[in-house]
């Protein structure tokens, strides 16, 4: 027997001013975002926005469906959009601003498990990190240097 031990960190920051003018640019894209996010269910608003190497930022925002399960995340809004408009363009970074109308959300807000996977193979495809950058409607912002990062171990095209 062996023990595989991974370890994970992020750096907090905060205040968004000590992040860098792109990275701050790069969240207010996602809290704008965020505010046209369609969440009549959940009241759950979510904006990302994303940065592409040849500058170019995308953004979106979940979308919900009287069918629950139809609707979407904003991380995937994004990188499908990306993927399926410049499907060459490595994406450097993804920031992204979530929060409720219901609780007061001023801690960092990490992507779920799902986006989180959809995430992984855009990082897998183009064999070069995304930054995540990730906070409430106020607060602290958490980076994590990579999807892997948050999603060690993962399942990956190298099995298929
Ligand atoms: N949501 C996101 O947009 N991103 C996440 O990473 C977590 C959850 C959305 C989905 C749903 O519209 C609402 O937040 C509540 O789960």
């Amino acid at each position: 027997m062996k023990k595989i031990k991974i370890e994970t960190a992020f750096d907090i920051y905060e205040n968004i001013k000590e992040l860098s003018f792109p990275v701050q640019k790069l969240l207010k894209k996602a809290a704008e975002a965020r505010k046209k996010a369609y969440a009549p269910y959940s009241q759950f608003f979510v904006g990302a926005a994303l940065e592409l190497e040849n500058g170019e930022i995308i953004s979106g925002n979940n979308q919900e469906n009287a069918s629950y399960p139809s609707g979407l995340c904003a991380e995937r809004t994004a990188i499908y959009y990306a993927g399926a408009e410049f499907p060459d363009q490595n994406i450097l970074r993804m920031a992204i601003v979530a929060g409720s109308t219901k609780i007061s959300t001023t801690k960092p807000i990490p992507p779920c498990g799902a986006c989180r996977q959809a995430l992984s193979e855009y990082e897998v495809k183009q064999n070069s990190n995304i930054v995540l950058y990730f906070m409430g409607t106020s607060g602290q912002i958490a980076v994590s240097k990579s999807v892997e990062n948050i999603l060690p171990w993962i399942f990956d095209k190298s099995v298929l």
